[in-house]
């Protein structure tokens, strides 16, 4: 085959913050095995390798071209000999043996299904497996075990909530938070955030940010909002987590993916007349229901911390990850959902837009549909 220069693929970052990663995955032969791969490692405990598989998996992501043979990858960072003999393989029989092997696993299809209900982490998925359960039926039916409030609405609406949501439904489900808002509060700011804001077509959920214009005017706001979608009639569930928030602990040494700002994980109704477009409603063939459930996120931080909250929760997971690695490595300074903080100035840095952390931290700006790392 044809092997493109090596030139077409130099000068990669190791960090995806200094790449620019559009939803078009020229790799995705790859990257696909490359992620059950580290999905596999993350049900076995094995930080490292899960970590390294990721990072494979996004590098790949950002090349312009489909990989056609091994000598195209050198140089790039972030492919060790483990990713590399897995893609000798996949370019050698079109295949991966070794992901073969794990997708008939028993263990690892157990944790991915119960993994695949809302409301169970790997902890729990780990746990019913050990006690001998194998299938979703087997969860309900077994008489000692306990769901918590989330895992029950989990398997209540398992079927919608697994199935992706698309951007013709994210757009109404927008209208709606929109005009339940602005409802409320005028003023107030709401954004999209999340995998529909890196302008992705399907998601698993949908995701926003909203906050007032005046500090300390958002506290109240998202029970207000979660009251008014009680009023309406469409919301399925509510797990309401308040602010923690406190300025005098910052820069916290969050765990990753955890803030302290008001939020709530939310399962709506939404209607078929709401959503526009000749395909509507994402169903299974034959369901007849006139709605639909999803998954909504909505998170509420003091508006000083807008930006900050914005750039984490528009993601991809990868590129926070990254963005937090350069900031420490290579920057001295300490990024999360809340705050940078420079180590060698020893004060926090403000911003207002994401444009100026992306200043702060002496990095090119990244639009939000080029971190889909
Ligand atoms: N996030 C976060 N804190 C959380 C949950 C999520 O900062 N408690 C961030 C994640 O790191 C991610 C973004 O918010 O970058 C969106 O999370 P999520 O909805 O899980 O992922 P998406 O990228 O939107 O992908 P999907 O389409 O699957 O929803
Ligand atoms: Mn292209
Ligand atoms: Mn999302
Ligand atoms: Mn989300």
């Amino acid at each position: 085959p044809n092997c493109s220069p090596p030139t077409a693929v130099a000068n990669v970052s190791q960090y995806a913050c200094q790449r620019r990663t559009t939803t078009e995955n020229h790799n995705k032969i790859f990257t696909d095995v490359m992620e059950e791969l580290a999905e596999s490692s993350e049900f076995n405990e094995s930080k490292g390798p899960c970590l390294a598989f990721r990072q494979a998996a996004s590098v790949l992501k950002s090349l312009p071209s489909a990989v056609h043979c091994l000598k195209a990858i050198q140089g790039l960072p972030c492919l060790g000999e483990h990713t590399k003999a897995v893609m000798e393989e996949i370019l050698t029989f079109g295949r991966s043996f070794k992901v073969e092997e794990i997708r008939c696993d028993e263990r690892y299809q157990a944790l991915k299904l119960f993994t695949s209900v809302f409301g169970v982490g790997p902890k729990t998925a780990e746990k019913w497996y050990r006690r001998g359960l194998r299938s979703l039926q087997e969860i309900l039916t077994e008489p000692n075990i306990q769901l918590n409030r989330m895992q029950r609405a989990g398997f209540l609406y398992y079927s919608d909530i697994s199935k992706a949501v698309s951007k013709a439904e994210a757009k109404a489900v927008g209208c709606i938070i929109e005009e339940t808002v602005h409802w409320i509060a005028p003023d107030a700011i709401l954004a999209l955030t999340g995998g529909f804001r890196r302008g992705k077509e399907y998601g698993h959920d949908v995701d926003f940010l909203l906050t007032m214009p005046e500090m300390g005017k958002e506290e109240g706001l998202l029970l207000h909002v979660i009251d008014r979608l009680k009023d309406q009639g469409i919301l399925l569930y509510c797990d309401y987590q308040g602010s923690t928030f406190d300025v005098s602990k910052l820069p916290s040494c969050r765990f990753e993916d955890m803030d302290c700002f008001q939020k709530c994980f939310l399962i709506l109704r939404l209607e078929q007349g709401q959503v526009e477009g000749e395909r509507g409603l994402q169903r299974d063939p034959g369901d007849s229901r006139g709605w639909r459930a999803v998954r909504v996120d909505l998170v509420a931080p003091p508006v000083d911390r807008y930006a900050f909250a914005l750039l984490g929760w528009t993601g991809s997971r990868q590129f926070g990850r990254d963005l937090r690695t350069f900031a420490q490595k290579e920057r001295q300074m300490l990024l999360d959902n809340h705050a940078l903080y420079d180590k060698t100035k020893k004060l926090c840095l403000l911003a207002t837009t994401e444009e100026d952390i992306f200043a702060h931290l002496g990095l090119e700006y990244v639009e939000p549909w080029q971190r889909n790392a």
